[in-house]
């Protein structure tokens, strides 16, 4: 396919992109920068701003399908305004599923996230950017993913491992499950689909819902020497292990995690 990524330099565009390259699609960069220009070669970069328009629909010409991952988060250092999440995410998104409608677009994933709600500008953001691709769906009838992404913000390694317990996902897992994504909706597996990206420990429920007592043991049948390195590097355990119900993915884009806290341990076991 030719596939469009916005926001495409970003943390999460660039591990889309990669993906994308590998499986054999011709990729279209767009962002409003340029980094890492090196491992991109075969992809093409247009510069674009989401809040305007034109440029929307000129990174939008000539395309089979888009992911829409342009956004700002909470996460910058120093913080984005709220003014600026609002109109990149929202009047961005607008840009883009308009543009999309224009050149008929008919496979569209968009980058929803866990904060999806009504605390935050950035959470709302999410909520109203979902409700433009119900909106677009019931007008367009092009298949659209939301993926309420969980969180891959780069991390130190052992804070990044503590996560994965928690909140935290591989951005490996955010790109297999966005090609997967764009692959299922090209292939019309479903009209508007929406599901969590986290990960997946494959823990029996007794040991996610009681980790702290049951998790240490369990971590060590998977990976010898486990509880040396949970106590050596004080790897701070939850009580309970965050944990989803992600069988819709499987079932309706054929996507699963591959990177859990036993794959964490065995590279920490290997790497110190
Ligand atoms: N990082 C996370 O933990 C997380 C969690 C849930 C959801 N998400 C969502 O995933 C998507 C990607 O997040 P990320 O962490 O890769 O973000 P990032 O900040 O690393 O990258 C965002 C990219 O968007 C670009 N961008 C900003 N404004 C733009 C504009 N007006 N026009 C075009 N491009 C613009 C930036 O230059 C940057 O390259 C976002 O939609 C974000 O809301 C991220």
């Amino acid at each position: 396919m030719n596939v469009l990524v916005t926001g495409a330099f970003g943390n999460g565009g660039q591990a889309v992109s990669r993906a994308l390259l590998q499986a054999g699609h011709n990729v279209r960069m767009a962002d409003v920068v340029r980094t890492g220009t090196m491992e991109f070669g075969d992809a093409e970069f247009v510069r674009c701003d989401t809040r305007t328009a034109s440029d929307v629909r000129h990174a939008v010409h000539g395309m089979d399908g888009v992911i829409h991952l342009a956004a700002w988060h909470c996460a910058h250092q120093p913080p984005v305004s709220d003014d600026t999440i609002f109109a990149v995410n929202v009047d961005g998104t607008f840009n883009v599923l308009e543009a999309c409608r224009q050149e008929g677009i008919r496979s569209i994933v968009y980058a929803s996230s866990m904060a999806y709600g009504w605390g935050s500008v950035y959470g709302v953001s999410k909520v109203i950017g979902e409700d433009l691709c119900r909106a677009y769906h019931e007008m367009t009838g092009a298949s659209i993913a939301m993926l309420r992404y969980h969180e891959f913000i780069p991390r130190p390694y052992l804070e990044f491992g503590a996560r994965l317990l928690r909140n935290g996902v591989d951005r490996r897992d955010i790109a297999s499950a966005t090609v997967k994504a764009l692959t299922a909706a090209n292939k019309k597996a479903f009209k508007l689909f929406g599901t969590i990206v986290h990960t997946d420990h494959g823990m029996p429920e007794q040991v996610v819902v009681d980790f702290a007592r049951l998790g240490p043991e369990w971590c060590e049948r998977q990976v010898p020497g486990a509880m040396a390195l949970l106590e050596k590097y004080e790897i701070s355990l939850p009580n309970e292990v965050e944990q989803h119900d992600l069988s819709e993915a499987k079932n309706v884009i054929g996507w699963q995690p591959k990177v859990g806290f036993v794959d964490f341990l065995r590279n920490l076991k290997k790497e110190r």
